[in-house]
């Protein structure tokens, strides 16, 4: 397979965006006695995966554990400062540099922004049209950055001297357990995507029935026809092979040999061996599914922002808006997109009979024309905007903290998606009344218009929304969300996580899916019949012998 295919098929579950940053809030609590020292590594993707797992961090911190956070000297540097005044930073030294990773992500950007992986088949399109130029292969920018880490021979004896007790990291690249391995501690995964189906079937262990359990970017959901199963079961199947090609595990095998880290034990296996699994999300919205004892599901961002303020200018702007306003935010892809594109948008806005306040913090394209009716700002407290009284509905990417953080607000959606998990985020909004989703290949102005205006006037939207976040703050427990992953990431600290993890790790394909055991009855069963069938077809050779013999005897 290509590496520009993997590049392109990498990023259809991973986020980009800056994210939006929080704090964490509460009361203070008596310190544990014992302290741990943990070791947090997003570097590698960054991006939206960065604030649901440097919030646990940050909780541990508060309760005087201690935290080193790990970066490549390839990741922009706004990453390195963010929170260099909480945590403890160790910079390893990778042959990438930062402008040629800025180059990697902005191609990416701008082949987003044009919608192409929004449907099933369009990464693998993209790839083969080989839209990703093999020097802006992200599959090998991120093998290049493993096999910098590990070789950096002073920065692994500084975090070999740390003597951690975890290692907490995002599970979106094959690299983490080699970096486990190598220092010998256990690890934690935390997963940005809400609905990865086969991916976490396969190595989180989660029992995936694909007759209610949708894959994802089909646009289904747990109720489907015998057609809609059909196409499910083959998704399914389709994406066992395709996760093992797109994370390309045996070059990361390759690496468990150049650096003899336990080469006997494979990536894909060792991907298995996380004592926990944290996803970001809730079942407010995602598709009831079992789970397993060592995956939680935790909803880190939303509701949790402290009360910040909105500026003095757009509190006027929102405060003075009688027929309500439209909150715009389409991350960073607006940046990445053609100008002729972002003007569909903004003439679909200056359609809208309410005001529009478009959030962006990348720079819109040169020359966009803004109608009277829209505010753009860099920047925004999401939360606190949401929950202003005249805010009527988010038009978004779909992404999931400004997701999740409008439901909070129990706020309607018109969602726009580009890659990822965004599709899937949407569809679950369709299917709840939540929301509407839209194409940004076909969109015209008069289609925003229409959607935007059909799900601020139709009250169900609101109605529906309003229930959700009744829901999803009552699945809440007593706890903030942030603390009960805290609590979480220092039980298996403690006690380790066997006790937690289900055998179905360590059985193979034909065990797990007990085909051995058909086989066997298959084989049983056969052998009976066989007998049978043959001690018919001797008795009755028998019988009709003797009966011919008689015959004879008569005559
Ligand atoms: C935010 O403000 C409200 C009302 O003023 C207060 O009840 C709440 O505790 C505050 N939350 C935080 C996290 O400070
Ligand atoms: C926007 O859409 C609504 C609902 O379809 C429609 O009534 C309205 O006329 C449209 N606005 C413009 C300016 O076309």
């Amino acid at each position: 397979m290509s590496s520009k295919l993997v590049t392109v098929l990498l990023l259809m579950t991973s986020c980009l965006l800056v994210p939006p940053v929080h704090s964490t809030t509460g009361e203070v609590e008596p310190p544990d006695s014992k302290k741990y020292t943990f070791l947090y590594f997003v570097s590698m993707i960054g991006g939206s995966h960065y604030p649901s797992l440097s919030m646990s961090g940050k909780e541990l911190m508060r309760q005087g554990h201690r935290v080193v956070s790990l970066f490549s000297s390839s990741s922009p540097p706004q990453m390195h400062t963010a929170d260099a005044d909480i945590f403890t930073t160790v910079v390893y030294t990778s042959s990438v540099t930062p402008h040629h990773r800025a180059d990697v992500m902005a191609h990416l950007g701008k082949l987003f922004a044009t919608g192409v992986v929004t449907t099933f088949w369009g990464p693998l399109i993209a790839g083969v049209r080989g839209d990703i130029p093999d020097e802006l292969s992200t599959g090998d920018m991120w093998l290049r950055e493993c096999d910098d880490l590990l070789g950096d021979a002073a920065t692994m004896k500084r975090l070999r001297e740390e003597k951690f007790d975890m290692l907490v990291a995002d599970d979106f690249i094959p690299c983490i357990p080699l970096l486990a391995q190598a220092l010998n501690i256990p690890f934690i995964y935390n997963c940005a995507g809400h609905a990865v189906p086969c991916e976490h079937g396969m190595w989180a262990g989660l029992p995936i029935d694909p007759s209610y359990i949708p894959e994802r970017v089909l646009g289904l959901t747990d109720r489907m026809t015998f057609l809609q199963r059909v196409q499910n079961v083959l998704a399914h199947t389709f994406y066992k092979f395709w996760w093992f090609m797109i994370f390309d595990f045996r070059r990361f095998d390759q690496l468990k040999v150049k650096y003899n880290i336990r080469p006997e034990l494979g990536t894909y296996e060792s991907n298995k061996q996380a004592s926990l699994y944290m996803f970001d999300g809730s079942f407010a919205l995602e598709f009831p599914r079992p789970m397993q004892p060592n995956t939680i599901y935790v909803l880190f961002t939303a509701g949790s922002a402290p009360n910040k303020t909105i500026e003095a200018d757009v509190a006027e702007f929102l405060d003075t808006a009688p027929s309500g306003v439209a909150l715009f935010s389409l991350g960073t892809h607006v940046g990445s997109m053609e100008r002729e594109k972002a003007q569909v948008l903004a003439d679909g806005l200056a359609l809208l009979p309410v005001r529009v306040l478009w959030q962006t913090s990348a720079p819109l394209p040169a020359g966009v024309r803004l109608a009277v009716n829209t505010k753009v700002v860099r920047w925004l407290p999401m939360s606190q905007v949401m929950e202003h009284p005249n805010v009527k509905v988010l038009v978004s990417h779909g992404g999931g903290f400004s997701m999740y953080e409008a439901l909070w607000a129990g706020l309607p959606m018109v969602g726009l998606p580009f890659f990822g998990d965004q599709m899937d985020n949407l569809d679950r909004l369709e299917d709840r009344g939540v929301g509407l989703r839209l194409d940004i290949t076909t969109i015209t102005p008069d289609v925003l218009n229409q959607t935007i205006h059909n799900v601020i006037t139709d009250p169900k939207f609101r109605t529906n929304a309003r229930r959700l976040s009744l829901i999803m703050r009552d699945l809440q427990t007593m706890s903030p969300p942030v603390k009960t992953a805290a609590h979480w990431i220092l039980h298996v600290t403690k006690f380790g996580g066997d006790h937690l993890r289900p055998a179905v790790q360590d059985l193979n394909y034909i065990q797990r899916n007990l085909i051995d055991v058909y086989l066997f009855i298959l084989a049983v069963l056969a052998l009976i019949v066989w007998v049978n069938l043959s001690l018919c077809y001797y008795c009755c050779r028998c019988m009709c012998g003797r009966a011919g013999k008689n015959h004879l005897k008569k005559d």
